[in-house]
């Protein structure tokens, strides 16, 4: 019997270092999560999205007039209730490939907030962030921080934990200490999955 409310994931791994500290996170975490649902993991560093064009057309109908790899993410992000993003900390914030994602959901914005009307809402959603930096800065993860905070009031997602580790300069150095893969599964453990 089908589960009403039952695990739907998408992760977005938006690294374009494939098989480093944030891409070996998010990875881990599918792992997690694929005994619990189903889901979709993307490395989107390889996908073609575009920047937004801050055309602002998105306020008319809120759909972006853009055609490129997005359009897998705008068909998916309505249907999930966990939802992944990993990103390194670059210039101390997001990497430049998940900060576009993020800009080109401004559709939702506009959906929410102008059409008074979002498909998001018709789910509860759970959001997992996990950051890696180079440093141990104590602020090294304040600007990302602040970008998801927002993107959670336009995705609706509702709990949500940001896992950032720091030191981490080389990559696949997160696989060093096994407490790090603890961190993730205790984030995933507080929030449960559905
Ligand atoms: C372009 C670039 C900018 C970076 N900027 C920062 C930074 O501002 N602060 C920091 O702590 N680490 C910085 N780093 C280091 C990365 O955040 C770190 O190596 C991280 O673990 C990379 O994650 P990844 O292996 O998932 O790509 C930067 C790395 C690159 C390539």
């Amino acid at each position: 019997m089908a589960v009403a409310n039952s695990l739907k994931y998408l992760i977005l791994s938006t690294s374009p270092r494939i098989g480093g500290n944030s891409d070996t996170a998010a990875r881990y975490v599918e792992t997690l999560l694929k005994a619990k649902g189903d889901g979709v993991f993307l490395n989107t560093s390889r996908k073609k999205i575009n920047p937004c064009l801050g055309c602002n057309l998105c306020s008319r109908d809120g759909r972006c007039v853009q055609k490129d790899d997005m359009a897998e993410i705008y068909e998916l992000l309505p249907q999930i209730n966990y939802l992944v993003i990993a990103s390194p900390i670059y210039a101390m914030g997001l990497c430049a490939q998940a900060k576009a994602i993020i800009d080109r959901l401004q559709p939702y914005w506009a959906q929410k907030y102008l059409l008074k009307q979002s498909e998001m809402q018709q789910k509860r959603r759970k959001g997992l962030y996990l950051l890696t930096a180079g440093t141990n800065f104590n602020t090294v993860f304040t600007g990302a921080e602040i970008t998801l905070k927002y993107l959670n009031n336009v995705l609706e997602v509702e709990e949500f934990r940001i896992v950032g580790f720091k030191n981490l300069e080389e990559k696949g150095e997160i696989k060093k200490d096994p407490n790090n893969f603890n961190r993730i599964l205790e984030a995933i453990n507080q929030m449960g999955v559905s």
